[in-house]
């Protein structure tokens, strides 16, 4: 248990820190209410001068903070309803990288971890090829039978459980304090945001689960031409140490080099989309963390992803859902997309299909008549669960999570290809899929399975879940979820637009509360 005065000291740090780098001066004073109005211009009056755009002084402030705080504004630019659109949008293109902790910290860390000399685990161990908030990557070679193998040794970063115990304590000490005051702070069900990153973190800090996922991905995707990921090294494999094969590719984000090799860019940008398209409605397991970072292309044109730590699961309702949609607008076929929609359950029976289908259609027919490159198969879920918002149905988390993907997963295509045509790219994998589902052979085997699935899906419903096996429960959620939130919270993102600005300010009197503390202390 940490005191209220251990969260206070930690917490005015971080206001001081947001002031200092003039994160505060983001703020428009027209959003906080009056009394609070003269802390933040003395919150102004410590700003650093120079403190450059938006994006660099979040930055900054972030990565002073720590990992937490990194993590905190990656979760956030998912949630604009908490912290409105703009910063939203800062946060987003915020990338993930902070200074390598040392190189004997790193070797010192490995032994600790896999309970043997680094010496004899690893032929040779390199420094640092990259560092991010929760780890860093070391290239090594280990022996073999044959001759030497190059591998990549992921360590988490020293410290950082303890560090996040502590500064996801003192979040949830505001979370409360924000939901005693402000029904706003109820209303977004902050303590239950702080919760959702506490397992989304906990996950991705256990890297056996990370080596588990690449070992079901290799699986699924065996036989597949155009993919693959990197193998597990289970025996250099602990929960603080994940070793894989090294992957020598050209990153995805390297156009010059991908060109210079000969590559075929549209063919990948095809390939990317199919290859996600594929894991989504073949396996109903995708990798939901898909930035250019992550992607490699090796000499043999395969497609590489690596970074396991965010996954998205889909049952088979969802696919035959997704799929049905998919093919519904590829066919123009709207009353059948909107039938789907009342057969899944996902729209209460009251409402009439027609004026469901009328809806779906005013989506579907202008994107008909535009071009091919501009079609966006993102933006048309993203309308289409706007739409479906309006008949009350409540999306499924891991579909949003899907459509979240999609979308950085399509930007990621349209700048390898911006010609890309996502309908003749989507069509092969969904006709293929749908054919054996759907077909007459694919009926029966869809229709046992689906019985098991829907009782699954009831079983693992939040609140049914036994609180046993905790990282089991939290794994479970955090797929089905990934960075997303509960129903209920997805909800109340369509909801809180309007009220957003009332909450900033519920927030920014916190944050003014602890600047007077600090000032009252220093003087
Ligand atoms: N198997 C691998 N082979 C080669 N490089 C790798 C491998 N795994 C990771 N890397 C490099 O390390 C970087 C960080 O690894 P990643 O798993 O994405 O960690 P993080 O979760 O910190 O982003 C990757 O972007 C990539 O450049
Ligand atoms: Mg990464």
């Amino acid at each position: 248990m940490i005191s209220a005065p251990a969260h206070l000291v930690r917490l005015s740090r971080a206001a001081f820190v947001f002031a200092h780098e003039g994160v505060l001066g983001l703020v428009d004073p027209a959003m906080v209410p009056v009394p609070a109005r003269p802390l933040l211009r003395l919150a102004r009056l410590i700003e650093r001068p120079a403190g450059g755009t938006a994006e660099a002084r979040l930055s900054t402030a972030l990565t002073r903070l720590g990992p937490s705080y990194v993590k905190l504004g990656q979760f956030l630019a998912t949630r604009p309803d908490v912290v409105g659109a703009t910063l939203a949008q800062d946060l987003e293109r915020l990338q993930d990288h902070m200074p390598p902790f040392p190189q004997a910290d790193a070797k010192a860390a490995v032994e600790a971890s896999l309970g043997k000399p680094l010496d004899s685990a690893f032929l040779s161990f390199g420094p640092p090829v990259a560092a991010a908030s929760i780890a860093q990557v070391h290239r090594g070679t280990v022996t073999t039978a044959d001759a030497p193998r190059d591998v990549a040794v992921k360590i988490l970063r020293p410290g950082v459980e303890e560090r996040f115990h502590a500064d996801l304590a003192a979040f949830t000490f505001v979370a409360r304090h924000a939901e005693n005051l402000s029904a706003e702070a109820r209303r977004l069900r902050l303590i239950e945001v702080v919760d959702t990153l506490r397992r989304t973190v906990a996950v991705e800090m256990d890297f056996r689960l990370e080596a588990a996922a690449l070992s079901e991905m290799a699986e699924n995707t065996k036989d597949d031409p155009d993919f693959r990921v990197p193998a597990v090294d289970w025996d250099r494999t602990s929960k603080e140490v994940l070793t894989l094969e090294w992957i020598d590719a050209t990153p995805l984000s390297d156009r010059a080099r991908l060109a210079a090799k000969g590559f075929d860019l549209p063919q990948l940008a095809r390939a990317l989309i199919q290859t996600f398209l594929r894991h989504a409605l073949r396996d109903g397991f995708f990798h939901a963390d898909m930035h250019p970072g992550n992607l490699f292309v090796d000499d043999e044109g395969r497609l590489v992803a690596v970074d396991f730590g965010i996954m998205g699961r889909l049952g088979l309702k969802e696919r035959l859902f997704l799929a049905e949609i998919l093919h519904g607008f590829i066919t123009r076929d709207y009353h059948r997309t909107a039938e789907v929609h009342f057969e899944a359950g996902y729209v209460p029976p009251h409402h009439s299909v027609d004026n469901f289908a009328q809806a779906i259609r005013a989506i579907g027919e202008p994107i008909h008549n535009r071009t091919a490159e501009d079609i966006s198969m993102a933006k048309l879920l993203t309308l289409l669960f706007e739409v479906t918002g309006l008949f009350d149905m409540r999306t499924r988390p891991e579909l949003l999570l899907l459509q979240k993907t999609m979308v950085v997963v399509e930007g990621v295509a349209r700048s390898l290809d911006p010609k890309l045509d996502m309908w003749t790219t989507a069509e092969p994998v969904v006709k293929e899929w749908m054919t054996r589902h759907l077909g007459p052979a694919g009926k029966l085997e869809s229709a046992v399975q689906s019985a098991g699935e829907v009782g699954r899906f009831v079983g693992s419903a939040p609140g049914l879940l036994t609180r046993g096996a905790r990282v089991l429960d939290q794994l479970d959620e955090i797929t089905r979820d990934g960075l997303t939130l509960s129903p209920q919270t997805i909800a109340e993102i369509d909801k809180a637009e309007g009220r957003r600005s009332r909450w900033t300010a519920a927030a920014l009197w916190v944050i003014a509360a602890l600047l007077l503390w600090i000032a009252l202390r220093l003087l």
